[in-house]
C-alpha cells in the first residue's frame, strides 16, 4: 500500500480565533514567519505525499493564492537582490501538486472528507486536519502510514490527554498490537466522562482506506448535528481493520488561543532568527520578573 495523496479539510469558520478570522482564513494565520498550513503541508510531503486536496470554502482565496506563483513579487525580489525572499515564496508554491475542492455547506468533518472521494479513487490517503501542528522526528504521518502498512489497515493517531480534555476529542477503545500500535474496536466523538472509552484520544492525524467514502455518504448527523468523521470510522472499525498509532512526538492545537501561543513560543526558541532573541528576553523577564 503506498500512500501518496492526502486530505487536509480547511473548511472551518475558526470562530475560537474572532475576531482574525473574520476575514483571514485561520489556516493563513501566521506560526512566526508561515502560515499554519505551510506547516501541515510540509509534514505531508515530509512523510511521502506528492498530491494533496485542501477542502476549503467561499471564505479561503488567499490560501490558493498562497500556493500559486506570484511573477511580479518574485521579479522584484530578484531585482533587488532578495533571493533568499524569492526562493521562500518559490518553495511554498512548488512543494506538492495541490488541489482544492469547496465544502459548499458546513455540514462537519465527516461532511468534508466525503467531498475528497472523486479525488481519492481507489487509494488509502492521509487526512491532516488543518488545527493540529506536530513537531516530531520522524514526521506523524509517516509514522500512521508505517503502521498502515504494517498491518494493512487504516490507522488513527493518538496520545493519552488528561482526564478534562477528553470530551473535546474522539475517545478510543483499544487492545495492543505491539507497544505504540493499538487495533481499535470503537470510539466515540466529545464524550461525556461517563461515555468515554479511554484517555487515548484521536489527535488530528489518519490514514484512512476508501472504504470510508460510502460509510460517510450514509452516516447521519451525530454530535453537534454534523456529520462527523468519528461516527464513520466507528462503521469502519466493525466492518475492517483500523489500528491506533501512538505517536512521538509533540502537538498544538493551533485553532485556539493558548495553543497558538505555546506553537509560537516554542517554534521562536528553535527558528535560527529568533531563537537568541527569544532566548535573551524569556532570561532577561525572568531575572527581572
Ligand atoms: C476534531 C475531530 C475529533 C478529533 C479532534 C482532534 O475535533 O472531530 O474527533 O479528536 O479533531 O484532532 P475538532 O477539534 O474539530 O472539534
Amino acid at each position: 500500500m503506498k500512500i501518496k495523496k492526502a486530505v487536509i479539510p480547511a473548511a472551518g469558520f475558526g470562530t475560537r480565533m474572532l475576531p482574525a478570522t473574520k476575514t483571514v482564513p485561520k489556516e493563513m494565520l501566521p506560526l512566526l514567519d508561515k502560515p499554519v498550513i505551510q506547516y501541515i503541508i510540509e509534514e505531508a510531503v515530509a512523510a511521502g505525499i506528492e498530491d494533496i486536496l485542501i477542502i476549503t470554502n467561499r471564505a479561503k482565496s488567499a490560501m490558493d493564492d498562497y500556493f500559486d506563483y506570484h511573477p511580479e513579487l518574485e521579479e522584484r525580489l530578484y531585482r533587488d537582490g532578495k533571493l533568499k525572499e524569492r526562493e521562500a515564496i518559490r518553495h511554498a508554491a512548488d512543494m506538492a501538486n495541490i488541489f482544492y475542492v469547496r465544502q459548499k455547506e458546513t455540514r462537519g468533518l465527516g461532511h468534508a472528507i466525503w467531498r475528497a472521494k472523486d479525488f481519492i479513487g481507489q487509494d488509502p490517503f492521509a487526512v491532516l486536519l488543518g488545527d493540529d501542528i506536530m513537531r516530531a522526528e520522524v514526521p506523524v504521518t509517516k509514522q500512521l502510514i508505517d503502521a498502515a502498512e504494517k498491518y494493512n489497515a487504516s490507522c488513527v493517531g493518538t496520545q493519552k490527554v488528561a482526564d478534562d480534555a477528553v470530551g473535546r476529542y474522539s475517545s478510543l477503545q483499544i487492545s495492543p498490537l505491539e507497544k505504540t500500535v493499538y487495533k481499535v474496536t470503537d470510539m466515540n466523538e466529545k464524550p461525556t466522562p461517563e461515555e468515554k472509552f479511554s484517555n487515548f484520544a484521536i489527535l488530528g492525524r489518519y490514514v484512512l482506506t476508501p472504504g470510508i467514502f460510502d460509510i460517510l455518504e450514509n452516516t447521519p448527523p451525530g454530535k453537534g448535528g454534523e456529520i462527523q468523521l468519528t461516527d464513520g470510522l466507528r462503521t469502519l472499525c466493525q466492518r475492517e481493520p483500523v489500528v491506533a498509532k501512538e505517536f512521538a512526538g509533540r502537538r498544538y492545537d493551533t485553532g485556539n488561543l493558548c495553543g497558538f501561543l505555546e506553537a509560537t513560543l516554542e517554534l521562536a526558541l528553535d527558528h535560527p532568527e529568533t531563537k537568541d532573541f527569544m532566548q535573551s528576553y524569556l532570561r532577561q523577564n525572568r531575572l527581572e520578573g
